[in-house]
C-alpha cells in the first residue's frame, strides 16, 4: 500500500466533499492512521460518529431483532478456510481487476466501465467483454493516463487471508460478511431454536473486504460493520404474516425494467407486487416492506431511495433473487442494504463439507407408511472380490438403493467408486423392500437474508439529514437528524459561567445524564455560537440555564429544525426530552410554554 493509494482515496472527485469536511472536523469520521500516511478503505469513527452508528445500531437491533421475535449472536471474524471451501468465497468471491502496465496502480475493471459508459452494473458482465469495452472505449488509467487497451482484466479475490497460530499449516480468512458466522453454527443455533422453523438469527459485526479500489469515505472501505438478519424458513410450510405491510408503498426498480431502454422505476405496494409476480419471494417482499418503513424512520430521504433488483450475471453465487436498497449519495446510487433469497445454498454446502447435520426435522400431520429399498451386502462375497474397496462398494449399493431401487432389476448391479465401475450380482446385494412407517423427514431450511451495511448507512444518514438556511440573518448550516439516532440528544448551556448559573446547569445536565439521555455541556462563547456548534452536529435540543431559572426552576428548550423555544420546569425536563427522542406523537410545542410569543418564534 502506497501513500498514492491513500491520497486517491480523499482526492475521490466523487465525494461530497462538505459533508466529508463537516464529517472530519465534527468528529464524525475521518480516514484512520493518518500520521502514517493513511491508508486507503480505512476509517475512524469520531466520538460523534461512533454515537451515531451505535444508535443506528440499536434503531435496526429494534426493528429486526426485537420487534421480529429474533434472537441475536456474536461469532469471531477469523474463520478457517474450510468455512470459505464450503460457502464457495474461496473459488467464487472476486472482482474484476485491471493492472495498469505504466503506473503500477490497480484498479475495478467493471467500474471504469461504468463511469465510462451507460452501463450501469458491469459487475455482471462476463471479464471478456469487459476487456472488450475496455479497448473499444479506449479506457485508461485514472491515475497516469495510460491506454489500457489489450490489458488483462482478471478476477481479483477479496478476502484477507492469515494463518491461525504459528506456521502456515492452519490458513484462515477475516470473514467478508458476518452470515458465515451463523451458518456454520447452524447445528447449534437450531438446538436454541427446538428445532422449529422459522427461526432468524442476527449479528451486527465487522466484515473486511479487501477492495480493489476503495473509494468514497465510508462508502466502499475494506472494514465496515454490517448489520445482517439469516431468517431460516421451511419453504413448503412457512409464510410471512404479509398484512403487517402489504399497503407500503415500494419504488422497485425490476431487472426487466433495467434492461428496457424506457424502463423505469415503479411505485408498487407490496400486495400488488406479491400479487403481479414482480417479486417472486413472499418473505423478500415483507422485508422490503418492514424495511422501507425503517428507512424513513432512520431519516432516509424516500425521494432518493429506491429497490434495485439484479441482474441475473450479478447475482451473487449463493443468491436465486436479490433486490438491493439503494440510496441516492452525491448524485449516484448506492447499495445500502441487500436483500437476497439465499434457499438452501449455504446449509447444504456446509452439510457437503463438514460432519454435522444442517437439517431440521419436518414432522407429518398424521405418521405416513412408506416402501424402502433396502440392501444387506453378502461381505463374504464383496470381501474376497473387491478387497480394499469393498466398503466403499457396500456403502454405493445402499445409497443406491435409497436414490434408484430400479437399479436392482436385472441379474446385475453397477456402482462407481472412485470412477471405477464395479459389478456385483444383485443375489450377494441383500437387496429388499420393507414397509416403515415415518413420522416426519428431515429438511434444509431455506434462507432469506436482509444485509445492511451500517457505514453506507450512516453515510446516507448524514448526507440526506444536511440542511442549509438562515437565522437572525446569518447562514447556518445543521443536521435533521432524528432525535432517536442523534449522538448528543441535548446540549446544556448556562447563560453566563458566574451567579451560579454554572453550577445549576451542570445539574441540570447530570440530571438528564442519570435519565440515560446524551448530553454536552457548554459554557464557551456566545450562546447563538453554541447553538451553531449543537446543529452542526444534529443536537435537537438544546437547554438554557438564565437568571429566571434560579428563581423559578424553568428553563429554556429549544428545538434545532424550527429553532423554537418553550419554557419547562427543570424537574420535567428528562421526562419530557424523553418522550420527544421516543417519537410516538409527542410535539415540541406541547411539551413548555411559548417563549416570546409562541412555540414558533426563533429565538436564538
Ligand atoms: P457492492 O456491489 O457495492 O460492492 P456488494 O453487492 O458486494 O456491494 P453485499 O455483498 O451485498 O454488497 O454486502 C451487503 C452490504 O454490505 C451492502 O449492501 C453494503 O451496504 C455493505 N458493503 C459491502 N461491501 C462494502 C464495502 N466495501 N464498504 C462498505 N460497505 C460495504
Ligand atoms: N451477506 C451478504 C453479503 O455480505 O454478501
Amino acid at each position: 500500500m502506497t501513500a498514492d493509494d491513500a491520497s486517491a482515496d480523499d482526492a475521490d472527485s466523487d465525494l461530497d466533499l462538505d459533508l466529508v469536511e463537516l464529517a472530519k472536523r465534527r468528529g464524525f469520521f475521518f480516514q484512520a492512521n493518518g500520521a502514517y500516511g493513511g491508508v486507503a478503505g480505512f476509517y475512524v469513527y469520531g466520538p460523534q460518529g461512533a454515537s451515531l452508528k451505535r444508535n443506528l445500531e440499536d434503531a435496526w437491533r429494534d426493528r429486526f431483532v426485537t420487534r421480529e421475535g429474533h434472537v441475536e449472536i456474536d461469532a469471531p471474524t477469523v474463520m478457517p478456510e474450510a468455512v470459505f471451501e464450503a460457502s464457495g468465497h474461496l473459488d467464487g468471491f472476486d472482482d474484476m481487476i485491471v493492472e495498469c502496465p505504466e503506473c503500477g496502480e490497480s484498479h475495478r475493471a467493471d467500474h471504469l466501465v461504468e463511469d465510462a459508459t451507460d452501463i450501469e452494473e458491469a459487475e455482471s458482465i462476463p471479464t471478456d467483454e469487459v476487456e472488450a469495452l475496455i479497448a473499444e472505449r479506449d479506457l485508461r488509467c485514472p491515475t497516469c493516463g495510460t491506454a489500457l487497451a489489450d490489458v488483462p482484466v482478471s478476477e481479483f479475490n477479496l478476502m484477507f487471508g492469515t494463518n491461525i497460530g504459528p506456521g502456515t499449516s492452519s490458513p484462515g480468512y477475516l470473514r467478508p460478511e458476518t452470515a458465515q458466522g451463523i451458518f456454520a453454527e447452524f447445528p447449534r443455533l437450531k438446538e436454541y431454536a427446538r428445532g422449529q422453523l422459522p427461526f432468524g438469527v442476527a449479528q451486527i459485526g465487522r466484515a473486511y473486504r479487501n477492495e480493489i479500489s476503495p473509494r468514497r469515505a465510508l462508502v466502499r472501505v475494506r472494514e465496515f460493520t454490517q448489520a445482517e438478519l439469516e431468517h431460516f424458513v421451511d419453504p413448503e410450510r412457512d409464510d410471512p404474516d404479509l398484512e403487517r405491510v402489504a399497503d407500503v408503498e415500494l419504488p422497485l426498480y425490476a431487472a426487466p425494467d433495467q434492461e428496457r431502454e424506457e424502463g423505469s422505476v415503479e411505485v408498487l405496494t407490496v400486495r400488488e407486487a406479491v400479487a403481479e409476480n414482480v417479486i417472486t419471494s413472499e418473505w423478500v417482499a415483507y422485508y422490503l416492506g418492514v424495511a422501507t418503513r425503517w428507512y424513513e424512520r432512520i431519516g432516509v430521504d424516500m425521494d432518493r431511495f429506491r429497490f434495485r433488483q439484479h441482474l441475473s450475471g450479478e447475482l451473487a453465487h449463493y443468491a436465486s433473487d436479490c433486490w438491493d436498497a439503494e440510496t441516492e449519495i452525491d448524485g449516484n446510487w448506492v447499495e445500502v442494504t441487500g436483500f437476497a433469497y439465499r434457499g438452501d445454498y449455504d446449509l447444504s454446502k456446509h452439510a457437503e463439507h463438514s460432519d454435522e447435520e444442517f437439517t431440521v426435522f419436518r414432522q407429518y400431520d398424521e405418521p405416513v407408511t412408506v416402501e424402502r429399498a433396502t440392501v444387506d451386502p453378502d461381505m463374504s462375497y464383496l470381501g474376497p472380490e473387491f478387497a480394499g474397496a469393498a466398503a466403499d462398494v457396500a456403502d454405493a449399493l445402499e445409497d443406491l438403493a435409497a436414490e434408484a431401487p430400479d437399479a436392482f432389476g436385472g441379474e446385475d448391479v453397477t456402482v462407481e467408486v472412485g470412477g471405477e465401475p464395479y459389478v456385483v450380482p444383485v443375489e450377494k446385494t441383500g437387496f429388499g423392500v420393507e414397509e416403515v412407517t415415518e413420522s416426519g423427514e428431515h429438511v434444509t431450511p431455506h434462507v432469506v437474508e436482509p444485509s445492511f451495511g451500517v457505514g453506507r448507512l450512516v453515510y446516507t444518514v448524514l448526507e440526506h439529514a444536511y440542511r442549509e438556511d438562515e437565522v437572525d440573518g446569518e447562514r447556518r448550516s445543521y443536521l435533521e437528524l432524528p432525535p432517536e439516532l442523534a449522538p448528543t440528544t441535548v446540549g446544556v448551556f448556562p447563560l453566563m459561567d458566574k451567579d451560579g448559573l454554572g453550577d445549576r446547569a451542570r445539574e441540570v445536565a447530570d440530571d438528564l445524564r442519570a435519565a440515560g439521555l446524551s448530553v454536552t455541556y457548554d459554557d464557551s462563547g456566545a450562546i447563538g455560537r453554541r447553538y451553531r456548534r449543537q446543529d452542526e452536529i444534529g443536537t435537537p435540543y438544546c437547554v438554557t440555564v438564565d437568571y429566571d431559572s434560579l428563581e423559578d426552576d424553568t428553563v429554556t428548550l429549544r428545538d434545532r429544525d424550527s429553532t423554537a423555544q418553550v419554557r419547562v420546569p427543570i424537574d420535567e425536563l428528562p421526562g419530557r426530552i424523553a418522550a420527544l427522542r421516543a417519537g410516538g406523537g409527542t410535539e415540541f410545542a406541547d411539551v413548555g410554554d411559548p417563549v416570546d410569543g409562541g412555540a414558533g418564534a426563533g429565538v436564538d
